[in-house]
C-alpha cells in the first residue's frame, strides 16, 4: 500500500527535520488548505447553483468580478479571520487591506491572495486557482497597515498555488523546495504526491498571449519571432506553444514538464506597470518557481527583489525553465 502523507504531516516532518518552519505557519497553511477545499466545492457545484457568470461589480483594478471571484474571496476571509494567526489580509478583490475583526484574536502573519486566478476561464470549465503569499507582520500582531505588507518577495515565509483542475492540487513552498499535494475527496485531505519538484532547465515550450504581439517591447517580440523561426532560426529548435489564460495552470505545467510563461510589459499596460499583480501573483509564483530551480524575472530584474510600493502594484512576469528565462533576459540586455 502507498504511504499516505497529509499536508500537515508533511510540514510537521519538515519541522522535525530541522527546517525553520514555525508551528503557527504550519497551522496557517493547513487553514488555507481548508478554505481552498471549500472553494473547490463551490467551483464544482457552481453551474448547479447558479454561481457562474458576472457578479455585476468591479474590483479595485477596474476588472469585472465574477460571482466566484467574490465567493472565493469571502471564503478565504471568513475562514482565515478566526484562526488567531493573522493580523491582516490583502486580496485582489479588496481595495484596502482587510482587518481582522475586533472580536477575533490576531497573530504575527500577513497573507495576500488572489482568491481566484484565471477568472475568464471559470464559465468555460477550464482550470482556475487560488494563489497566496505569507509574510511576517513587521509590527508583531498589531493591526496591519498597507505599509506592513510592502515587503519584497524574498521575505516570503510561504507561498502556494491551489489549482482547481481535473484534480484539486496544492503546490507549496516554505523555502525548502516545492511539494505538491492532491485533494483526496474521500478523505477530505491534501495528500503528498510530489516532493523536491525540479523544473527542467531547458525547454522548447512557451506560453504568451500572442494577440498582444503588436504591443510588446522589442526584446520580447524578437525572442518570440526567433522561437517561431524554429530549427532554421537563431535558437535552433522547434518550439511548441500553450496559452491557458490561467497563470496557475501554466505554472503547474511548467513545474511538471518545464516551459516559459510570459506576461511582459506592453504598450497597453505600460502606465499600470504590467498586467499581473506583484504581491499575490508575481511574488508567490516566483518563490515557487525559484524553489523548483527555475527563474522569475521582469526581463530587467528578479521579481522577488522588487521593493513594492503598493498592495495592488503590477509587474511584468517572465518565469520558468532557468536557461530559457536567462535567454529572454539576455534579449533585454541588448
Ligand atoms: P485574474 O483572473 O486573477 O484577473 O488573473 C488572470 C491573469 C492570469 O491568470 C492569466 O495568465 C492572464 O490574466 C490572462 O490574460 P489574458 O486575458 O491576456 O489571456
Ligand atoms: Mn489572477
Ligand atoms: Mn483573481
Amino acid at each position: 500500500m502507498n504511504e499516505v502523507i497529509t499536508l500537515r504531516q508533511y510540514l510537521q516532518g519538515q519541522q522535525r527535520a530541522g527546517k525553520a518552519i514555525e508551528t503557527g505557519l504550519i497551522d496557517l497553511i493547513c487553514e488555507v488548505g481548508v478554505a481552498c477545499k471549500q472553494i473547490a466545492a463551490k467551483i464544482d457545484r457552481a453551474a448547479l447553483e447558479g454561481a457562474l457568470g458576472a457578479a455585476g461589480s468591479e474590483n479595485v483594478q477596474g476588472e469585472e468580478q465574477k460571482k466566484l471571484d467574490v465567493i472565493s474571496n469571502e471564503v478565504m476571509f471568513d475562514h482565515l479571520k478566526t484562526t488567531g494567526l493573522l493580523s491582516g489580509m490583502g486580496s485582489e478583490e479588496e481595495d484596502e487591506p482587510m482587518a481582522i475583526p475586533a472580536d477575533q484574536p490576531r497573530g504575527p502573519y500577513l497573507i495576500m491572495f488572489d482568491p481566484l486566478d484565471g477568472s475568464s476561464n471559470i464559465d468555460v470549465n477550464i482550470s482556475v486557482g487560488t494563489i497566496f503569499s505569507v509574510v511576517k507582520n513587521p509590527r508583531g500582531s498589531e493591526p496591519a497597515t498597507e505599509q506592513d505588507f510592502l515587503q519584497p518577495g524574498n521575505q516570503q515565509l510561504a507561498a502556494g498555488v491551489v489549482v482547481y483542475g481535473p484534480s484539486t492540487t496544492f503546490v507549496l513552498t516554505t523555502g525548502h523546495g516545492v511539494a505538491v499535494f492532491v485533494l483526496d475527496r474521500s478523505m477530505g485531505e491534501f495528500l503528498l504526491v510530489r516532493d523536491g519538484v525540479k523544473i527542467p532547465e531547458d525547454t522548447a515550450e512557451f506560453a504568451i498571449n500572442m494577440s498582444n504581439r503588436r504591443f510588446w517591447e522589442e526584446p520580447v517580440r524578437r525572442y518570440i519571432d526567433d522561437c517561431l523561426a524554429g530549427e532554421e532560426g537563431p535558437l535552433g529548435k522547434r518550439y511548441n506553444m500553450r496559452w491557458v489564460a490561467s497563470m496557475v495552470a501554466e505554472v503547474y505545467r511548467i513545474l511538471t514538464r518545464g516551459g516559459i510563461f510570459m506576461y511582459p510589459i506592453d504598450e497597453r499596460t505600460r502606465a499600470k506597470g504590467g498586467r499581473l499583480r506583484l504581491m499575490y501573483e508575481g511574488n508567490p509564483v516566483a518563490f515557487i518557481v525559484e524553489q523548483a530551480g527555475g527563474l522569475a524575472s521582469t526581463g530587467y530584474e528578479r521579481i522577488m527583489d522588487i521593493q513594492p510600493t503598493a498592495l495592488h502594484q503590477r509587474v511584468p512576469v517572465i518565469l520558468g525553465s532557468k536557461n530559457e528565462v536567462e535567454k529572454v533576459v539576455s534579449y533585454h540586455q541588448g
